[in-house]
C-alpha cells in the first residue's frame, strides 16, 4: 500500500494542531529540565523498586543486578528511539503521537489503547502498592494495620482497598490544580525519593559481605531473564516525559536529555540498592519478602525506625508515581480526544486552571475501580506486557518514521540507525516473552476488544484531515462508513 492510501497524519500537523490550542487556551510552557527530569523520576520510581525488588530476586538471586541491567538496556535502546520521535514530533501524547505519525491510524489507536494498561491500569497497580507500604508505615508508627479487608482487593485477601481509591483522588486534586503546583509537588517527591534509597544503600553497604553474592546466578540463565521481566517493571514510566511535550520549554534539546538522565540515574540507584540489599543478608531474606527495604534496614540497624522512615520514603515515592502516571494518562487522552478516537470531554482544558478536568475525574474514576478490586500480580503483569508492546512500536515507528519523512528536523538521532531500533524491538520482544502465557492470553484479548472499538467507534469518529499527499486516498469513501 502507497504511503498516500495509509490514514496517517504528518508530523508537521501534529505539531501545527498543538500550536494552535497554545495560542487558545492550549497548556502553559512551564517545565524546565530539572523539573522535567524530576518529573520522569516521578514517574519511574516506585513500586517496581520498593515492592517488587523482593520478586525480582526471588527468580534471579544476587544476579538480580544482571536482571536490571538487561531491562535497563531494553529501554536504553527504546529511549532512543523515544528521545529522536520525542524531538521531531514535540508534542503531547508520547507513543500515540509517534505511531500516528509513522504508523498510521489503527495502529495509533491500538498504542493509544495499550497506553491504558501502560499509564490507567498502572495508576491501579502502583495505588496498589502504595496501600501495601501505607500499612507498613501504620505498623512502624503506630504499631497497627488496616484490616486487610479494607485495605486489599478480593484477589489479594480483601473486600476493598481503600487507601488505593484514597492516593488515586488524592493524584487527581493535585493534577486538576495545574502543572505547575503539580511538577513542583513531584520535584520535591523525587527529591526525596532518590534521598531515601541512597540513605537505604548506605545503610545496606555498611554491613556488605562479599559471601552474600555466592552463589551468584542462583536459578541460572532463566531465573536472569525471568527477573529482567518483573525488574522491567520498576523503568516503566521514563517515556511519561514525552507526555508532557507542551508544556516543556524548548522541547527539541530538553526531552531527549532528560529520557537519558532519568535512566541513567535509575539504573544506578536501582543496582546499588539490589546489591546493597543482597549485600547486607543475602538474596534468600530479601526474596518473596513484603517491605524488603524496611525489613533489611530494621535489621541491619536492630531498631525499627529505620524501616520506618524507608517505609515513609515508599509510601511518599509510590504516590509520586499514582500523580505521574496519571498525569501521563490525561495528556494521552486529549491526543486521542483530539483526533476524534475518543469523546470530545477529553480534550476540553479549563480556561481557568489551564489543566482537563473533566478527563482528571473520569480517569481517576475508571481506574480507581481496578485499585479497589484487582490482584496486584494481574494488574502488574498486564502494565508490562501493554508498556512492552507499545515499546516495541515506538521503535519500529522510527524506522517508520525515517523512510517516510527523511527530512524532518530532528535535533537527536537514534546512534548507530538501524541498529538500535532493531534491538530495542528484540529486548521488548525477549521480555514479553519473559511475561509468561496467562499474561499473553490476556493481553490478546484486550489488543482484540480494542480493535473492536477502533472498527466500531473510532474510525467512524476520527477527525483526521488528510495532508495533500494522503488527501486522495482518505477523501475516498471507506467500506462501512
Ligand atoms: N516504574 C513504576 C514503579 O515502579 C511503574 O512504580
Amino acid at each position: 500500500m502507497p504511503p498516500s492510501a495509509r490514514r496517517i497524519k504528518s508530523p508537521q500537523q501534529l505539531i501545527a494542531e498543538s500550536g494552535a490550542d497554545l495560542e487558545g487556551h492550549g497548556l502553559k510552557r512551564t517545565m524546565g529540565l530539572f523539573q522535567l527530569v524530576c518529573f520522569g523520576i516521578g514517574a519511574i520510581v516506585g513500586t517496581g523498586i520498593f515492592v517488587g525488588l523482593s520478586d525480582s530476586v526471588a527468580e534471579a538471586g544476587p544476579a538480580v543486578v544482571v536482571s536490571f541491567v538487561l531491562a535497563a538496556v531494553t529501554c536504553v535502546f527504546t529511549a532512543f528511539s523515544f528521545a529522536e520521535l520525542g524531538s521531531a514530533i514535540p508534542v503531547s501524547g508520547s507513543s500515540y503521537s509517534f505511531a500516528y505519525a509513522s504508523l498510521g491510524e489503527r495502529l495509533a489507536f491500538l498504542v493509544g489503547w495499550c497506553l491504558l494498561l501502560e499509564y490507567g491500569v498502572s495508576v491501579s497497580a502502583v495505588a496498589v502498592g502504595w496501600s501495601q507500604y501505607l500499612n507498613e508505615l501504620l505498623d512502624s508508627l503506630f504499631g497497627f494495620q488496616l484490616p486487610a479487608a479494607l485495605s486489599a482487593g478480593p484477589g489479594d485477601g480483601g473486600v476493598v482497598n481503600l487507601p488505593a481509591v484514597i492516593v488515586i483522588l488524592l493524584a487527581a486534586t493535585l493534577l486538576v490544580r495545574g502543572v505547575r503546583e503539580s511538577a513542583r509537588a513531584t520535584a520535591a517527591m523525587a527529591v526525596l525519593k532518590i534521598g531515601i534509597l541512597i540513605l537505604f544503600c548506605a545503610i545496606g553497604f555498611s554491613a556488605f559481605e562479599d559471601g552474600n553474592l555466592s552463589p551468584f546466578a542462583t536459578h541460572g540463565v532463566a531465573g536472569v531473564t525471568a527477573g529482567a521481566s518483573v525488574a522491567f517493571f520498576s523503568y516503566i514510566g521514563f517515556d511519561a516525559i514525552t507526555t508532557a511535550g507542551e508544556e516543556v520549554k524548548n522541547p527539541r534539546r530538553t526531552i531527549p536529555l532528560a529520557i537519558l538522565i532519568c535512566i541513567g540515574v535509575v539504573t544506578l540507584l536501582y543496582c546499588a540498592v539490589a546489591l546493597s540489599a543482597i549485600g547486607a543478608l543475602g538474596a534468600d531474606a530479601v526474596a518473596d519478602k513484603p517491605a524488603a527495604l524496611s525489613l533489611v534496614v530494621n535489621q541491619v540497624t536492630e531498631s525499627t525506625v529505620g524501616g520506618g522512615i524507608i517505609a515513609f520514603g515508599a509510601v511518599v515515592a509510590i504516590a509520586s508515581v499514582v500523580l505521574a502516571v496519571m498525569y501521563g494518562q490525561t495528556r494521552i487522552l486529549m491526543s486521542m480526544s483530539r483526533d476524534g478516537l475518543v469523546p470530545r470531554v477529553f480534550e476540553r482544558i479549563s480556561p481557568k486552571s489551564a489543566t482537563p478536568v473533566a478527563n482528571t475525574w473520569i480517569v481517576a474514576c475508571v481506574f480507581a475501580v481496578p485499585a479497589a478490586f484487582a490482584s496486584l500480580d494481574v494488574v502488574v503483569n498486564l502494565t508490562t506486557i501493554g508498556t512492552l508492546a507499545i515499546m516495541a512500536v515506538v521503535n519500529i515507528a522510527v524506522i517508520a518514521l525515517r523512510r517516510r519523512d527523511p527530512g524532518l528536523p530532528r535535533s537527536f538521532r537514534v546512534p548507530l540507525y538501524p541498529l538500535s531500533p532493531v534491538l530495542g524491538v528484540g529486548f521488548c520482544c525477549y521480555l514479553i516473552w519473559g511475561t509468561g502465557w496467562a499474561t499473553w492470553v490476556q493481553f490478546a484479548v484486550f489488543l482484540v476488544v480494542g480493535a473492536l472499538v477502533y472498527a466500531l467507534y473510532g474510525r467512524r469518529r476520527s477527525r483526521l484531515v488528510t495532508t495533500p499527499e494522503a488527501g486522495a486516498a482518505a477523501a475516498a469513501p471507506r467500506p462501512g462508513a
